[in-house]
């Protein structure tokens, strides 16, 4: 059964099974229509599904004078895309961080003096550090005491500098590599700790002299990229709910095809094994610039508490919310520290994860950079999304798995930012 709707709640699920493909992943998605947008096309880009964020980056990029048609065929999108950014514009970036901080970095080496602005939540998130990163190598950039609006004066030519990334972002690291593309001679960018390296895969299979070696990325410009035909792998981040619903329920067994497994954001994998899940992982195609490969889960383990800490936080950043609602079903008491970042993600995560755990009947305790979490009786509850997906699609999972009694979510649509297929493959999956 498919709904498009989201149910008025959510309730345990006495069984989950099933093959689900996922939407198309969202860093990928965005990289590879602002890098085709830089190399002017031509380029065909599909992905399934496509969400929210995904699509504000589209309609940034066609805002800007970039041509991008889009042509549906059931579930995939074809994006075809020609021209360069060439236009001034005023830009909503939606929801969507990402958008915002690449597109920052992407248009301060081009032609064009523009307007970056978004939702109340993403006005709300710090701008200051993109900002002043791009300013390091030249840029004239403007923010509003540190937030959106942002305003960018393009230059023709950057300089080339070494930064040192504040925090571990792939998102602060994504805009100074974009930028680093006007500049002449050796960019680095050094990083506290890992992140996703998408940027530094896109562009390389689009010609750019990049490697990254450690926590080192060093980049040579001045450099156009090549248009690069592509198709987005699904989003590893949207398998996490079901990787998660899977192991805290007693009998489960869903696979994930056609799945994005870079080893920079498979790390939940690795961390569910560690709690005591059963996860296999197998890469099917390592022939791109992104592995392709297949996720299976099998539930009815129990479940080991497990700490989270120092580098680990970033390679885990998206999946911590559904992280706490596996915690909640633990035997002993997790913790997670180090995570202060997921405050001004789009909701502070922090805070609506502890309260959605209170309100579900966990055990919880809330730390200035994370929380500690066991399990206790579950409990039917309302939770507050803030709008944001990720909010919404933890508390989700935690009613499936029963880690929750049920559930009712204030804005269950907001799942569409990045998965907006969630509800029909949660009834697709689980059986009442
Ligand atoms: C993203 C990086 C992450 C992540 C976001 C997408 C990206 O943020 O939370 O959803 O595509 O670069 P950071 O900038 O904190 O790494």
């Amino acid at each position: 059964m498919t709904v498009a709707t989201a149910p008025a709640s959510v309730r345990p699920a006495s069984r989950l099974r099933g093959r689900l493909e996922l939407p198309a992943d969202k860093s990928i998605g965005h990289r590879a229509l602002i890098v085709n947008a830089l190399a002017g096309g031509p380029a065909v880009v599909e992905m399934r599904t496509p969400g929210r964020d995904v699509l504000s980056t589209v309609a940034c990029l066609q805002e800007l004078g970039v041509d991008i048609m889009a042509a549906a065929d059931g579930p995939i999108t074809r994006f075809t895309i020609s021209g360069m950014p060439s236009r001034d514009a005023t830009l909503d970036c939606g929801n969507s961080g990402t958008t915002m901080r690449l597109l920052a970095g992407a248009l301060s080496g081009l032609p064009v003096r523009v307007v970056l602005d978004g939702d109340a939540s993403l006005r709300a998130r710090p701008m200051e550090r993109v900002a002043s990163l791009l300013r390091a190598a030249g840029a004239e950039v403007a923010t509003t005491d540190g937030h959106a609006p942002m305003t960018i004066v393009g230059r023709s030519e950057l300089s080339a500098v070494t930064h040192r990334l504040p925090v571990a972002s792939a998102q602060l690291l994504g805009a100074a590599a974009l930028a680093a593309l006007v500049a002449r001679g050796e960019t680095q960018i050094e990083s506290p700790g890992p992140t996703r390296d998408h940027t530094e895969r896109m562009l390389a299979a689009a010609g750019v002299p990049v490697r990254r070696d450690s926590l080192v990325t060093t980049l040579s410009g001045p450099i156009r990229p090549r248009p690069l035909n592509l198709t987005v792998p699904g989003d590893v981040s949207s398998a996490a709910p079901w990787l998660v619903a899977g192991a805290v329920h007693a009998d489960a067994e869903v696979t994930l095809t056609g799945v994005g497994l870079n080893p920079t954001r498979t790390a939940l994998v690795d961390l569910l094994r560690r709690m005591g899940a059963d996860v296999e992982s197998r890469i099917t195609d390592a022939g791109g610039p992104e592995p392709l490969g297949e996720l299976r889960v099998r539930g009815g383990r129990p479940l080991r508490a497990v700490r989270i800490v120092g580098g680990d936080v970033a390679q885990l950043i998206d999946e911590l919310p559904l992280i706490a609602v596996a915690m909640a079903a633990a035997d002993g008491i997790s913790e997670l520290r180090d995570a202060s970042e997921l405050r001004v993600k789009e909701s502070d995560r922090i805070a609506a994860t502890v309260a959605g755990l209170v309100a579900i009947g966990a055990s919880v305790e809330e730390l200035p950079d994370g929380w500690r979490v066991s399990r206790d009786t579950p409990r039917e509850a309302r939770i507050v999304t803030h709008g944001d997906h990720r909010i919404a699609i933890a508390f989700a999972v935690a009613a499936l798995g029963g880690v929750a009694s049920a559930v009712e979510l204030d804005d269950p649509e907001c799942v569409a930012v990045s998965y907006p297929s969630f509800w029909s493959d949660l009834a697709e999956v689980a059986s009442s």
